[in-house]
């Protein structure tokens, strides 16, 4: 799929590594969500649209450039929250819109709980950000969401993803560029004895990480 970018950078797949195993306590994990979306937002950025503009240094005038659109960070709540102060540290100006779901556990479909989007966008460029993109009926909804909002450009920025949710963000909305720090597996099925994980879980994946990021597992 062209329109998909899983990235190869040695301190991603180092930092994702960390971020997978069990024994990562709550600020570490907060942490490298926070360092690997850093990263993500460099590689997804790539081709913002620039325009010229001159500042006077010290000794002369210099022609440079600035961003010419506006960016919008969406964070689905609450597990994509963690990744916004790593973007802002990279683009302060960006403009944060909270979509609230959750999902079903039972039917595994997004529920929306939350949006205060203003009636018309204020933004031109969009990054969705949510750490897992499990079924992708979450991230499927948020752009349904955004594209009758009138987004224009609209980018997904996760960490983990399976192949179903790629396919399923992929066909719905062919024009959303997915990057993702990892493509794992596949998902858990439901569960057949006692013991078994909830369906629906990436695998191997990193567990919750909602509950991870803000100490609730
Ligand atoms: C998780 C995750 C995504 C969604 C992914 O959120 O953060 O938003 O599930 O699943 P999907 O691709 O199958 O839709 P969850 O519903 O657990 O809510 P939380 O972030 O509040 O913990």
């Amino acid at each position: 799929m062209s329109n998909v970018f899983v990235s190869t950078h040695p301190l991603i797949r180092h930092k994702v590594t960390l971020l997978r195993k069990q024994d990562t306590e709550h600020r570490k994990f907060r942490d490298l969500v926070r360092e690997i979306t850093i990263l993500l937002a460099y590689e997804a950025t790539q081709d913002l649209a620039l325009e010229p503009m001159t500042v006077q240094t010290p000794l002369a005038e210099a022609q440079g450039y600035q961003l010419r659109e506006r960016i919008g960070l969406v964070p689905i709540l609450r597990a994509g929250l963690g990744m916004v102060n790593g973007i802002w540290e990279l683009m302060p100006q960006a403009q944060v819109w909270h979509i609230g779901l959750y999902r079903d556990e039972r039917t595994l479909k997004p529920v929306e709980y939350y949006n205060k989007l203003p009636v018309s966008p204020t933004v031109q460029v969009v990054l969705i950000l949510d750490p897992m993109l499990a079924t992708g009926g979450s991230a499927v909804a948020t752009v349904d969401i955004l594209k009758r909002w009138g987004a224009g450009r609209i980018k997904f920025l996760g960490i983990i993803g399976a192949p179903e949710g790629v396919e399923a963000l992929s066909s719905a909305h062919p024009d959303v560029a997915i990057h993702l720090a990892a493509l794992d597996e596949h998902l858990t099925p439901e569960p057949q004895k006692p013991g078994d994980p909830p369906a629906g879980f990436i695998v191997p994946g990193l567990g919750d990480a909602g509950d991870r990021q803000f100490g609730t597992g």
